[in-house]
């Protein structure tokens, strides 16, 4: 079921397949679809995991490719979860942030998936300035 799996970075993309990806994970919707479209396409790079022509994974990456890079929006499609394709997309990533020395990421809700795949908790606390009148909901 997974060896047919193809990985593609910063492959054109439907927004509708993303939200309804999203949707069926149960992660937070992003609204307007515009805001969507956005995010991904102002991302250095993403991920998408295609079972024939179904998306069934994402993830992306900000990155300065020189000493820091943030992962956001990791997601996989329920039917296809705990097969691997997290890691491969995880891996896609990490490969396209370049040569920096730290990958970031927040989650609240996978944590044992990071942990297995080399993520440790941060030894600094870190922190956020929310703008204000930015408030959209979304992944942090
Ligand atoms: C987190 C997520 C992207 C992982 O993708 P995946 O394809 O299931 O992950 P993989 O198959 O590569 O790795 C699975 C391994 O991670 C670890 N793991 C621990 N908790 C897990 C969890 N809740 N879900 C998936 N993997 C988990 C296990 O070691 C697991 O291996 P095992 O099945 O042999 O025990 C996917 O579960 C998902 O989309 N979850 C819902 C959305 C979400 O929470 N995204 C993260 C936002 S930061």
């Amino acid at each position: 079921m997974t060896d047919s799996i193809q990985y593609t970075v910063n492959s054109p993309f439907r927004p509708e397949e993303i939200q309804s990806l999203i949707n069926s994970a149960g992660l937070t919707q992003i609204k307007p679809l515009s805001r969507l479209v956005g995010m991904i396409t102002g991302s250095d790079a993403y991920v998408t995991a295609r079972a024939g022509d179904t998306l069934i994974g994402f993830g992306r990456l900000l990155t300065d490719y020189h000493s820091i890079a943030y992962i956001n929006y990791m997601v996989v499609d329920p039917a296809y979860q705990r097969k691997g394709v997290g890691q491969a997309i995880l891996e896609k990533l990490v490969e396209a942030s370049g040569d920096v020395e730290r990958v970031f990421l927040y989650t609240d809700t996978a944590d044992a998936f990071y942990m297995r795949h080399g993520f440790t908790p941060s030894e600094k606390r870190l922190y956020v300035y929310r703008k204000k009148g930015t408030e959209h909901g979304g992944p942090s």
